[in-house]
């Protein structure tokens, strides 16, 4: 049985992924602000290394997969809390557990980053650098409203990963680290977001040649694919999951 530990498995993406995993016969071991195996913050660093600390504990140390999932949404007023959680709360997960994937059977871990890294402008800007260079200070004070701090955490998560799936830490120890980027889906987050004044319109106008959103089931369906035997040969990849959103505004990416 494969042991997954997924951040964010309380709602939303995160927790059809946990029904999607155990349907699939996978032991799940959940962190989320409440309603999970672990309750911890991955805002601060305190909470971030009490997640890790626990997730090792009840697993005794070996992990088959690691999904960095848990978030803010873009129209929360704490632009601050979005860059800590969005990037930095991920990393953390995914660098606290990845001694433990190396102990792994074909471990893989997927980062939850999103198509607002291509179509939103700005998002490769000063934040997402600081993010790059682990200056959380820094990247909280240049967070100066939600959209901008959500896009370019996200973008830095996706850099991220990029950089550190080839490096021997990762690849070099035969643990496949990728990314997905889903577009609009139905969850608590992006219905939060439609009832914004500043970000209603927005999510609402943004072209979707699939359909209007997805369902987040079909989100947990592409990172079940990049956890398992069937991505054996991903590695860095940013996989759009965004109903052709990306494509359609983005033609010439990359
Ligand atoms: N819904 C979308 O349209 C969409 C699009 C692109 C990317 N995403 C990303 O997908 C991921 C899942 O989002 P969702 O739509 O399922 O949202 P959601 O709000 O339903 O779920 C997010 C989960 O993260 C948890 N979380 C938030 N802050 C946390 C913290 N400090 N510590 C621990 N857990 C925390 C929440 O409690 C919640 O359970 C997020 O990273 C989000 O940015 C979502």
């Amino acid at each position: 049985m494969r042991t997954i530990a997924i951040s964010g498995s309380g709602s939303g993406i995160g927790a059809a992924l946990r029904v999607r995993l155990e349907s699939d016969g996978a032991r799940v071991i959940g962190v989320d602000l409440k309603g999970a195996e672990i309750e911890a913050d991955l805002s601060s660093a305190d909470g971030r290394t009490r997640a890790c600390a626990a997730v090792l504990s009840q697993t005794d140390g070996i992990l088959d997969g690691v999904v960095a999932c848990a978030g803010l949404g873009p129209h929360l007023e704490d632009a601050p809390a979005i860059a800590a959680v969005n990037y930095f709360g991920a990393v953390a997960w995914l660098s606290g557990l990845r001694a433990a994937l190396s102990r792994g059977t074909a471990p893989a871990a997927v980062a939850v980053s999103s198509n607002s890294i291509t179509i939103s402008p700005g998002a490769d800007g000063p934040l997402m650098k600081a993010c790059l260079a682990d200056d959380e200070t820094l990247a909280r004070g240049l967070a100066r409203d939600g959209i901008n701090a959500y896009a370019g955490a996200k973008l830095a998560l996706a850099r991220w990963v990029r950089r550190e799936a080839v490096s021997a830490a990762w690849a070099g120890a035969g643990i496949r680290l990728n990314a997905v980027a889903p577009g609009v889906t139905k969850t608590p987050m992006i219905e939060a977001g439609l009832a914004s004044k500043t970000l209603g319109d927005a999510i609402r106008l943004l072209p979707v040649p699939l359909s209007d959103a997805a369902q987040p089931q079909q989100i947990a369906a592409a990172i079940a694919f990049l956890l398992g035997a069937d991505a054996s040969f991903c590695c860095g990849s940013v996989l759009f999951v965004d109903g052709g959103s990306d494509a359609l505004l983005c033609p010439a990416r990359p």
